[in-house]
């Protein structure tokens, strides 16, 4: 079993043998963070508290297995907000002591990685990750089962973060990923915005984008919606420009068998498709629902990290700032 609490998506899951998914149940705060325009820490994790355990239970159910089936449980520490994450923490060590099973914490990042391990085909190593999140834009590679060399960050905003306020600027709505995406839908990339390569760096840059787009909307009229919806498939394509360009780049220096994407942002139709056509190298992208918060990804990485002997202790803490690598 997964757990996954570690920000505004309260999930559990149940996966066979690291790949199959017998139940992959997702409670999301949208819709209660919508009216702040982001998320509120402390409602995220008196949410969790609330949902926490009936999801559970219906992963449970729907996976049609008995407490003494499963075989470990995994639990996401962290990177994340400290009140969420232990929510999620402290169910999962109720879990483990009460059922005698081994505990073990996932590093979220890990845990987004290893959502490619149950959409079908299996990774090779070695392969160049990128992981593009509402908080990391991150480039690593991966020569094996938990071995990570982070090569590249973001120096500002993380991806995701950057199409949060984008459609802030545009007036778009929250969540920004998907709101820019269905304003860009078939839509010209008629504005020419700013784009960091950052030469001889592994690193991400989009704060000076952002700052271009705020610009163009403040200095010019936008009060047509045929407008806004250009600027969002500009603003768009200058980040999948960016992110898909960079890493095919490296994946074709380093030599690596696949590239992997995940994290909420790989749910980008346009990420997506750009680096299918483009890349030379194989690429791998989990179904949409898998690239967001889900606790499939933790209970696939915990398989492996069980396999590998990881067992941690009832003293386990969350670690709020956690990175991998
Ligand atoms: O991985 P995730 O669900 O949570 C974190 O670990 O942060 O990623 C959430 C981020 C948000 O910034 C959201 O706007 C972005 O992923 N996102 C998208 C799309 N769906 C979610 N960005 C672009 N296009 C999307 N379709
Ligand atoms: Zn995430």
């Amino acid at each position: 079993m997964g757990i996954e609490t570690s920000c505004d998506e309260t999930a559990a899951a149940v996966v066979e043998d690291g790949a199959d998914i017998l139940s992959n149940v997702v409670s999301s705060q949208v819709d209660i963070h919508k009216r702040y325009g982001g998320i509120v820490p402390e409602v995220a994790s008196r949410q969790h508290l609330i949902t926490a355990l009936p999801v559970v239970e219906s992963a449970m159910a729907e996976a049609k297995t008995t407490w003494r089936d499963l075989e470990a449980i995994a639990v996401t520490i962290g990177p994340g907000l400290a009140g969420s994450l232990l929510v999620g923490v402290n169910l999962a060590k109720a879990i483990a002591v009460a059922y005698s099973l081994p505990l073990i914490g996932i590093n979220h990042m890990e845990g987004h990685i290893y959502a490619n391990w149950i959409s079908g085909d299996k990774p090779v190593f070695p392969c160049l990750c990128l992981i593009v999140s509402g908080g990391h834009s991150d480039m690593v590679l991966m020569s094996g089962h938990g071995q990570f060399e982070k090569l590249g960050r973001t120096r500002d905003d993380a991806a995701g973060e950057a199409f949060d306020k984008a459609a802030r600027i545009l007036d778009l709505g929250y969540p920004g990923g998907p709101a820019i995406e269905k304003a860009a839908r078939d839509k010209e990339a008629s504005f020419l915005l700013p784009r960091a390569w950052l030469k001889g760096s592994d690193d991400f840059s989009f704060s000076g984008l952002k700052t271009a787009l705020l610009h163009l909307v403040r200095d010019n009229d936008f009060s047509d919606s045929s407008k806004v919806a250009e600027a969002a498939a500009s603003f768009q394509q200058a980040v999948v420009d960016v992110l898909a360009t960079k890493t095919i780049r490296a994946a074709e220096r380093l030599g690596v068998e696949q590239i992997l994407l995940s994290g909420g942002v790989a749910a980008n139709k346009a990420l997506r498709d750009c680096f299918i056509s483009n890349s030379t190298v194989p690429v791998l992208i989990p179904p949409p629902g898998l690239c967001t918060d889900n606790a499939a990804m933790v209970a696939a990485c915990g398989y492996y990290r069980h396999q590998s002997g990881a067992v941690d202790g009832y003293d386990m803490d969350v670690i709020p700032s956690l990175s991998l690598g």
